[in-house]
């Protein structure tokens, strides 16, 4: 008797066990919720430098090992080919490696012509293409790549210059404001008329599979184009043309949100940033130029596998979870930050749809504190540069998760879409446009209010 039930109570121990393991989606009451989990079950408890390069919990073996693969291609080093592997770097580029912009999977540094230099520019003739995205300039293309390999002349160098002057609040208190202003100089050719420059300094990279997998319908119910509700904010969406699905899909990712999909942007991010082709972006980004190097479709430089392994890589990459979340200061904070109605644009409580592959992104409450819409920003931050729907004064609302950690992740840290913020304050400071009176309110708050705000972004 006792032989014959044995194979069955394993079985029966094999089943539990295996069911315990395969990770179903769960979901946080909103009683029970626990707000430092910013991205849900996705968020990582790690305050350190290293706090947005981890892999989100519970990813299954065959996960973690293409999540460990894609990390290695987002550190690696590119070299010109032909070269074994992580060949194809150049003819022209901007830097040699992902995290060489991304530092630490977080910002960059707006600097040109260093190693780290994170800030690109992309350039345009004003027109549109035949997506009705922007049109590069003849010669250039839709970026300027500010390096060539050896041999190579680069299109043109970017000097940046500041020039600074004090912002008064209501009760006295002075804070100094940077604006940038950029020349361009060594041009390897006469630009061909008028040209707009859309300067953008490298985003953080993770949580991107959540805001990749909020569905379309939530993204469309913050649009509030007319603004209907009277509160000064309108927002809307950017759709954009993906060349994989050949189609016009609603945009999430880059400063003006004009990239549908993880996938694309790193594809793109391979061609315009690196000069390394892939199946979706088949050609050099040089190509037109009179040097350029550029080769047949069938023969581009990244392995499928290297792009597929570089997109899930991103696209797993955990959320660090608030601190000090039952300070007063930064409670207060808080409270300050709804009452000013930032979250009009830094949207909370957004929940995400199902993504049966990875279930940490699925069917989370998450915090991103943002709405992924086009808002205008005012002059003070416009680059005049139109990209599909959104127009010279338009930005994507920075998410604001992680926000906190700039400065452990990249030493330095730098704020707005050109690094020109060098403290949180001064970022509020430069909102205009849309966020006008929520920028006048925090100006006319006192003092201990504005740096309870601060305070609470800072747990972020
Ligand atoms: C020269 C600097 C630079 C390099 C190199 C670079 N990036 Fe970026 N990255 C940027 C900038 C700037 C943006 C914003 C682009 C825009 O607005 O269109 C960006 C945006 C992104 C985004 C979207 C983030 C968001 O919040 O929307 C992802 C994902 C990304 N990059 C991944 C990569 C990967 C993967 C690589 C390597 C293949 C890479 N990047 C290489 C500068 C860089
Ligand atoms: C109308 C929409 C809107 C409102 C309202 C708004 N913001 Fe923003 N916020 C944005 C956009 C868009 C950006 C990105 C602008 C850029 O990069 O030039 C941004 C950027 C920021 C940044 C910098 C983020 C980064 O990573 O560099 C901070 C900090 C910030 N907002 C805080 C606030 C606070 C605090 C309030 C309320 C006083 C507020 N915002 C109100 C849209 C808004």
């Amino acid at each position: 008797m006792r032989s014959r039930k044995l194979p069955v109570i394993i079985c029966i121990l094999a089943v539990v066990t295996m069911c315990s393991m395969c990770r179903k989606a769960q979901t946080f009451t909103e009683e029970g919720y626990d707000s430092r989990l910013s991205g849900g079950l996705a968020t990582v408890f790690d305050a350190s430098s290293k706090a947005f390069t981890h892999e989100l919990n519970g990813l299954s073996g065959n996960d973690l090992a293409a999540h460990e693969l894609g990390d290695v291609g987002f550190e690696q080093t590119f070299v010109s080919a032909p070269a074994p592997v992580f060949g194809g770097l150049g003819p022209i580029f901007n830097n040699v490696s992902c995290v060489s912009c991304h530092h630490n999977d977080g910002k960059g540094t707006p600097t040109a012509g260093t190693a780290t230099s994170s800030l690109l520019f992309r350039i345009s003739n004003g027109m549109r293409d035949e997506h009705g995205g922007p049109q590069g300039m003849d010669g250039y293309g839709g970026q300027i790549q500010d390096q060539g390999l050896f041999g190579i002349q680069a299109e043109a160098n970017m000097d940046i210059s500041y020039v600074e002057s004090p912002f008064t609040y209501p009760d006295g208190s002075t804070v100094n404001l940077r604006r940038p202003f950029y020349t361009m100089k060594n041009a390897y050719k006469a630009m061909a008329g008028t040209y707009y420059l859309s300067p953008r300094l490298a985003p953080p990279v993770f949580g991107l599979g959540l805001l990749e997998n909020i569905p379309e319908s939530t993204l469309l119910s913050f649009e509030d184009p007319a603004d209907r509700d009277g509160d000064g904010i309108k927002g809307h969406a950017n759709y954009v043309f993906n060349p994989q699905t050949n189609r016009k899909e609603i945009g999430r990712f880059g400063l003006k949100a004009n990239t549908s999909t993880i996938k694309v942007q790193v594809a793109t991010a391979y061609q315009q940033d690196m000069g390394v082709t892939s199946m979706i972006r088949t050609h050099e980004a040089s190509w037109g130029q009179p040097q350029s190097i550029g080769i047949s479709a069938d023969k581009y430089d990244l392995p499928d596998s290297t792009l597929n392994a570089v997109a899930f890589y991103v696209k797993t990459l955990a959320v660090p979870a608030r601190r000090d979340v039952a300070d007063i200061e930064v409670k207060r904070g808080e409270a300050v930050f709804a009452q000013l109605n930032c979250g009009g644009c830094h949207r909370t409580a957004i929940r995400t749809g199902l993504d049966i592959a990875v279930p940490a992104l699925s069917n989370q409450r998450i915090n991103p504190y943002t709405d992924l819409l086009l808002h205008d920003m005012g002059d003070g931050l416009a680059d005049g540069y139109d990209d599909y729907l959104a127009n010279g004064k338009e930005w994507r609302t920075a998410p604001l998760w992680g926000i906190g950690l700039f400065e452990k992740t990249n030493g330095t840290p730098y704020y707005l879409h050109d690094g020109r913020a060098r403290t949180i304050e001064e970022a509020i400071l430069w909102h205009g446009g849309e966020a006008e009176n929520a920028k006048t309110n925090f100006t006319k708050l006192t003092k201990t209010d504005r740096q309870a705000v601060i305070k609470f972004l800072r747990s972020l």
